[in-house]
């Protein structure tokens, strides 16, 4: 039976997801997006939102298992993505990461899409009792008339948070990449458990973009350890990061809420050096409701020259609540540079369960009163 008001999750969020295909230009005719969708969230997905979260995932705030994401690329292309975690039909830590196994089978053999990578480091990064907030995660890579694309996210802490250096350098050693792990943790690991290693994410195919990732949470930090962190990357520009930090930080100067994440990339063709540089800041800690963020999201696009339109068809893709009244809509905001390509990258809350109350407490009061 088809409740309106009480949708199962597979519902409503295919319906997000299909707006957002809508306004990126996707063909009508695509249902691969929607199709990716329903496997991932498998029984979960006809779950009404009413009965709640089966397994609280730490990829949304509200435990919704899937989070929108639109790159906005400096050339004008458009990808939609979904990270998502698989939760299994009796949800638990080994229950959750063998579902999650049973995925990349079927949608790899489907799509043709190439595992080797994964196989290097599978014994490294899914032990049989994973620990931490999640054993991998996915991130479902949409384009306009083109075959889906995969990429795994690895938690350097499965074995426990004291074993992920160990983990990231194994990985990248296993990958052919022995040198990244200096290269990566030289600029940006410095402050002992303050830097932290957060993801290891590789991409599942094999052209000669494929990217090996690292994320790098920095905790209580400044735009400064940021701009320090992508010098990693030659030639960068600091001022960017900046700039990315102050509008979108408002008077934000150490980020105490939650962590500026930095990641580099790295491809085959030179394993030694990082090509890119991202900078993700997780705006809803530092305004008072999606409103605030809207303004310094469009304020930030425009003066990079994109068009701020883009942003505002992504947040109607996926609610049509007064953007005053929740917070963490708009979760992320990141800025990626470097030779692999520019561009900023909008992530999107579901708010499948709920929204959160907009900030009510005086330092961000007083931070809206020029909103
Ligand atoms: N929800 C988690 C967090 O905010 C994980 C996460 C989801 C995340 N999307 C992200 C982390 C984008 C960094 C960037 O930390």
């Amino acid at each position: 039976m088809n409740d309106i008001n009480d949708p199962t999750l597979f519902d409503y969020t295919s319906r997000q997801l299909r707006n957002l295909c809508d306004e990126a230009g996707f063909p009508s005719s695509d249902s691969a997006p929607v199709d990716m969708l329903r496997e991932l969230l498998g029984p979960g997905g006809d779950r009404r939102l009413s009965e709640g979260p089966l397994w609280p995932s730490d990829v949304a705030d509200d435990a919704t298992p899937v989070e929108f994401s639109v790159a906005l690329d400096d050339t004008g292309e458009n990808a939609v993505r979904i990270l998502g975690e698989v939760i299994a039909e009796q949800p638990g830590m080994a229950a959750n990461m063998a579902a999650a196994r049973r995925f990349l089978d079927s949608t790899a053999e489907r799509l043709g899409i190439p595992t080797e990578r994964f196989d290097a480091v599978q014994d490294l990064f899914l032990p049989e009792d994973p620990q931490g907030k999640f054993s991998f995660w996915y991130s479902l890579i949409f384009r306009p008339n083109a075959t889906p694309k995969l990429k795994v996210y690895f938690n350097p802490d499965v074995r426990g948070e004291h074993r992920g250096r160990e983990l990231v350098a194994e990985g990248f050693r296993r990958l052919g990449m022995e040198d990244a792990y200096d290269a990566a943790s030289e600029h940006s690991v410095q402050r002992g458990e303050k830097d932290r290693f957060t993801f290891f994410a590789v991409d599942l195919d094999d052209s000669p973009t494929s990217r090996v990732k690292l994320y790098i949470s920095h905790y209580s930090a400044t735009a400064e350890e940021a701009v320090r962190a992508s010098q990693a990357v030659d030639g960068l520009d600091a001022e960017s990061i900046r700039d990315f930090c102050r509008v979108l930080g408002g008077d934000t100067v150490t980020f105490g809420g939650r962590p500026l994440v930095s990641s580099y990339s790295f491809v085959e063709a030179d394993p030694k050096r990082p090509g890119n540089y991202s900078l993700y800041l997780p705006i809803r800690d530092y305004v008072a409701h999606d409103a605030e963020a809207r303004e310094r999201v469009r304020a930030f696009l425009g003066a990079r020259g994109s068009d701020p339109a883009g942003l505002d068809r992504a947040i109607a893709a996926v609610t049509d609540r007064p953007l005053d009244e929740g917070r963490g809509l708009l979760a992320h905001v990141s800025l990626r540079l470097g030779q692999f390509g520019t561009g900023t990258t909008i992530y999107l809350s579901s708010e499948g369960y709920e929204a959160l109350p907009p900030r009510v407490d005086a330092s961000a009061a007083s931070a809206a009163v020029g909103a």
